[in-house]
């Protein structure tokens, strides 16, 4: 049995002093359920850290650097990651890859750099709206779970609970939801793509979250389909009680 999992990427939002508002509410609302998964920006992480201390809520960082250490401006190391408390990344979000050129080969790096450091990677695939028109959706998400995971073996995807996302480029920020029958038949590619990288066994216990216009009204139905194990949340994250509603779907 696969545990539902809700993460909320809170992308560049929220002061720290909103994000600190915003974290008091949402322990307020949490009681017990699926497994929480907070992103915060960088500058919030050590805060939000102490904040869920003693929570089941734990702690992402939205982006991570391939590299060790050094002469890198404005990266930030798997190792300062861990540092402050935070056990999951995401890493290869489409925002990264379109926005700041990422490619699945830096991702692949990221992946099997955070998994060395001891952190879970949240490791997000999806099309563009191009992509889905020309029927290139499967080859897409096929590559980028490939390429994403090269080299990585079996075990360290299950020791470190690597959890995969599937979020639709052209449903991000959109509201255009994916629909549940068009979500679910990408999640079972995923899985039909581990399956042959790896086998069932591993196919049937990794996650996969579905994200792109997640709310309240439409997450009780994308996690009624078989694989979608939960959500990775933008917007609606922001706001307390509506994640506190995807929470409870
Ligand atoms: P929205 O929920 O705002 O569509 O964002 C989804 C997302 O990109 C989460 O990583």
């Amino acid at each position: 049995m696969r545990r539902y999992v809700i993460a909320g990427n809170w992308k560049m939002n929220k002061t720290l002093e909103e994000g600190h508002s915003l974290i008091q509410d949402i322990k307020n609302m949490y009681t017990t359920g699926p497994d929480i998964i907070i992103c915060p920006p960088f500058t919030h992480l050590e805060s939000t850290a102490k904040a869920i201390k003693g929570t089941a809520i734990k702690l992402g960082a939205q982006n991570m650097s391939e590299h060790n250490s050094g002469a890198l401006t404005g990266e930030i190391s798997a190792d300062m990651l861990v540092s402050v408390g935070v056990q999951y990344v995401i890493l290869g979000h489409s925002e990264r890859r379109a926005i700041f050129h990422e490619t699945n080969t830096t991702i692949n790096l990221k992946v099997k750099q955070a998994i060395a450091h001891d952190l879970s990677p949240i490791l997000c695939v999806g099309e563009t709206l191009e992509q889905r028109v020309a029927n290139d959706t499967f080859s897409c998400v096929e590559a980028q779970v490939k390429e994403g995971l090269l080299g990585i073996s079996k075990e360290s995807l299950l020791d470190q609970n690597v959890i995969l996302a599937y979020e639709p480029v052209w449903a991000i920020g959109t509201g255009k939801v994916a629909s549940p029958q068009q979500a679910q038949a990408v999640h079972a590619h995923i899985r039909r793509t581990l399956t042959d990288l790896y086998d069932s066994d591993l196919a049937q216990t990794l996650r996969i979250q579905y994200g792109g216009s997640v709310k309240p009204d439409n997450a009780k139905e994308l996690f009624g389909q078989t694989d979608i194990d939960g959500a990775l949340v933008g917007g609606a994250c922001l706001d307390a009680l509506s994640f506190a509603g995807i929470i409870n779907a």
